[in-house]
């Protein structure tokens, strides 16, 4: 007995850590583990959608439950940094970060920091649309067009950041009146709006619908996971995410966060993610961008105003004209 407690001594000592992360799940664990192992810290890790973890963290702000937020897009975290729900922490590994990433660190007054990139696109099961007859989509236009029908998955927006990123990639696009009669029209190929953003692809990958809007990195995931799952990236120019992370204000084990945190910015942490299988571009100009990555700098990328869009006000008012005004529509 005695023995037992004097071994187990030292990891208790490190105390623990609750990480709310927004990305892969399968990310998301094989970073808790790597961090436990390396640090002794325990921790306990729940994944869920960017949209839902600010819900989670605006309901806690009285009793904070969580420590740290892991991933997920630019847009919530940055709410989250306006709306006082996170903490300001600089990091000692700030300019080792592409400035991309230490811009939403000054945007935030220092509340977030960008751990990744990612591009939004279309993904599209080969086979089922071989199958149909169908063309793949090419441009944000091909989806209002008879042929996606019912064929199309994208996800919710109060619940997942991926929906909100393109949404405000529309507004960019076209304009706002524009981007809601087209959001109106693409209503009607919808055949669903799930929880989570990355479901419409598992969805493509499983042949349950023909096209998802996605995150691009998320295709390949399936692609390499063995499913007939191809992207395409809008002719038009598309959107990205600044995936974030942000300490929470109030966490009881903030040493702790800081201490992620830090870790989470190094070469060595980045590179869990594609060995989890997940292909976004890292922030810390020293981590190898994975050969699987879709390559960002080949991408006809939108100036995206993560300003203007992550303010709570906006992001607030988007979300909830597309519930009014398109959500409730039949199809
Ligand atoms: O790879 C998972 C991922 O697409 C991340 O790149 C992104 O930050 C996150 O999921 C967004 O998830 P959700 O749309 O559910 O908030």
């Amino acid at each position: 007995m005695l023995g037992l407690g004097a071994l187990a001594a030292p990891a208790a000592a490190q105390g623990s850590l609750n990480l709310y992360c927004s990305a892969q799940v399968e990310w998301c664990q094989a970073a808790a583990n790597a961090f436990a192992k390396e640090t002794g810290i325990r921790v306990s890790m729940s994944q869920k959608g960017s949209g839902e973890v600010l819900a989670q963290i605006r309901a806690e702000a009285q009793n904070p439950r969580g420590d740290i937020w892991y991933g997920g897009t630019g847009d919530p975290h940055l709410q989250a940094a306006e709306d006082n729900l996170t903490a300001e922490y600089r990091s000692p590994m700030l300019d080792q970060l592409y400035d991309w990433a230490q811009k939403q660190a000054r945007d935030s007054q220092y509340r977030t920091v960008g751990i990744y990139a990612g591009a939004l696109g279309f993904g599209f099961n080969t086979e089922l649309l071989a199958r149909r007859n169908i063309t793949p989509p090419a441009c944000w236009r091909d989806l209002l067009t008879p042929p996606f029908r019912n064929e199309i998955q994208m996800a919710n927006p109060q619940s997942s950041g991926t929906a909100y990123v393109m949404i405000a990639t529309m507004v960019q696009v076209m304009g706002e009146e524009a981007a809601f009669d087209y959001l109106k029209q693409l209503h009607r190929n919808i055949n669903a709006y799930p929880r989570s953003g990355t479901a419409p692809v598992k969805a493509v990958a499983r042949g349950e619908t023909g096209v998802s809007i996605s995150f691009v990195h998320d295709v390949v995931t399936e692609r390499l996971g063995g499913f007939p799952a191809q992207f395409a990236l809008p002719c038009e120019g598309t959107g990205y995410e600044i995936g974030s992370m942000s300490i929470i204000r109030g966490s009881r084990n903030e040493r702790n966060a800081r201490r992620f945190y830090d870790w989470a910015l190094t070469p060595a942490a980045q590179q869990i993610g594609a060995e989890a299988k997940s292909f976004q571009t890292p922030s810390n100009r020293s981590t190898p961008v994975p050969a699987e990555a879709p390559q960002m700098s080949q991408i006809r990328l939108i100036d995206y105003d993560f300003a203007k869009y992550g303010t709570s006000a906006e992001r607030r008012r988007l979300i909830e004209r597309w519930d009014r005004e398109v959500n409730s529509l039949p199809r």
